[in-house]
């Protein structure tokens, strides 16, 4: 089988299969001279050889290159303001995020920065226009965000205490590199962590109420391919390069899938609780939530989640069993909330929060409008579930 293919996804130029990043490194060559790559600050791209690799590149093609290790898991408006000042100060004219789906989104934010002419977190707060992004070249080192084909940057916010996205589809990567080779530098439990991400993308945008037929396809085709990778996980383990290639192309299909339809509750319930534990992984809240949303989610819109849980093929049909397996299958426990430092008390916070600034992802899910109240009841009586068992 071809290893690597090329084609135009959701408008991103998109190089998918294992070599693609040594294919690749021309393209990012003529789209500028004046390379800044934003990645993670625990330095994995680097250790593993990847942004040396980069570095070569740009000495063969003339190109100059700064490296940012500015982002952490749940980065912030804070960070990509410094990113963004200290591309400027380079005068960069590509921009390349390399690394989980963090260091992707804080690329998008400083190049949409760049041409825009104003710092990222005026652009998430909407204090100024987004008027289009420098070339930005994603290159995802996780197989959970699908951040590669969509145009959404994720940032926590301290000013208005918020963890939401900038949107627009001028935030774009021009180019993603989904080489698996780079996911194998992800060690468990966070490589099962960002396939929850991928898996609840794919499901909330099966379910959503903004679904359509294409975003069902490729949130169908995202599930399929996840269940595949797990069927492969059994046999090969995680080191395998055609498991990490399965996920890794989940990831990316539904990305494009919640592009089209948005998420829905689970992640405007999430996005609070790794705002106030920064050092919880966006995966982890997930899976710490998913069995609440298919419940929820189950007296609305059941078949549509019974047929979503079956394209998995785990042969379990109640869809809040079948994300607990999953979770169970990815992370080898379920966390709790006890574990992560969540309190039931938080519940209505939470709640308040995924209403104050999540509110269309609310509206997005099957059984809209809820009683606000009652939902945040609900809430606290499942996070207080776990002391009891
Ligand atoms: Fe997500």
């Amino acid at each position: 089988m071809k290893k690597t293919c090329r084609m135009c996804i959701n408008g991103v130029n998109v190089c998918f299969g294992i070599g693609c990043f040594d294919e690749m490194l021309e393209d990012i060559a003529l789209l500028g001279r004046r390379w800044y790559v934003v990645t993670t600050r625990g330095g994995s791209m680097e250790r593993y050889g990847w942004i040396p690799r980069l570095r070569e590149a740009a000495e063969k093609y003339g190109a100059e290159i700064k490296v940012c290790r500015c982002v952490s898991t749940n980065p912030t408006t804070a960070q990509a303001d410094e990113a963004y000042r200290d591309a400027s100060l380079f005068r960069a004219t590509v921009v390349i995020g390399i690394g989980g789906g963090s260091a992707i989104d804080v690329a998008k934010a400083v190049a949409a920065g760049i041409a825009s002419k104003a710092k990222p977190s005026e652009l998430y707060r909407k204090a100024r226009p987004i008027r289009g992004s420098v070339p930005l070249v994603a290159i995802p080192s996780t197989h959970g965000t699908g951040s590669e084909v969509d145009g959404f940057a994720v940032l926590s916010d301290e000013e208005t205490k918020s963890k939401a996205a900038i949107v627009s589809g001028m935030i774009k990567p021009k180019i993603a590199v989904v080489d698996p080779r780079l996911t194998r530098t992800l060690p468990q439990p966070l490589a099962g962590a960002t396939v929850v991400d991928a898996f609840s993308h794919a499901i909330e945008s099966y379910v959503a109420n903004n679904a359509s037929t294409l975003s069902r396809g490729f949130a169908r085709e995202a599930l399929i391919a996840i269940g595949r990778g797990l069927r492969l996980l059994d046999e090969r383990g995680w080191n395998d390069l055609g498991v990490r290639e399965w996920f890794h192309y989940a990831s990316m299909m539904a990305g494009v899938a919640i592009d089209l339809s948005r998420t829905t509750l689970l992640h405007a319930l999430e996005h609070p609780i790794s705002f106030y534990h920064p050092d919880i992984h966006h995966g982890i809240g997930l899976a710490l939530l998913l069995p609440f949303w298919a419940s929820i989610v189950s007296r609305h819109a059941g078949p549509d989640l019974v047929e979503a849980v079956s394209y998995l093929g785990l042969g379990i049909s109640d869809p809040v069993e079948a994300v607990k397996r999953l979770v169970v299958k990815l992370l080898g426990e379920t966390p709790s909330p006890a574990s992560l430092g969540v309190e039931p008390a938080e519940a209505e916070t939470i709640v308040a929060d995924a209403y104050r600034y999540l509110e269309p992802l609310v509206r997005n899910t099957p059984g809209y409008p809820f009683d606000k109240k009652g939902l945040a009841e609900e809430l606290r009586r499942y996070l207080e579930s776990w002391t009891k068992t």
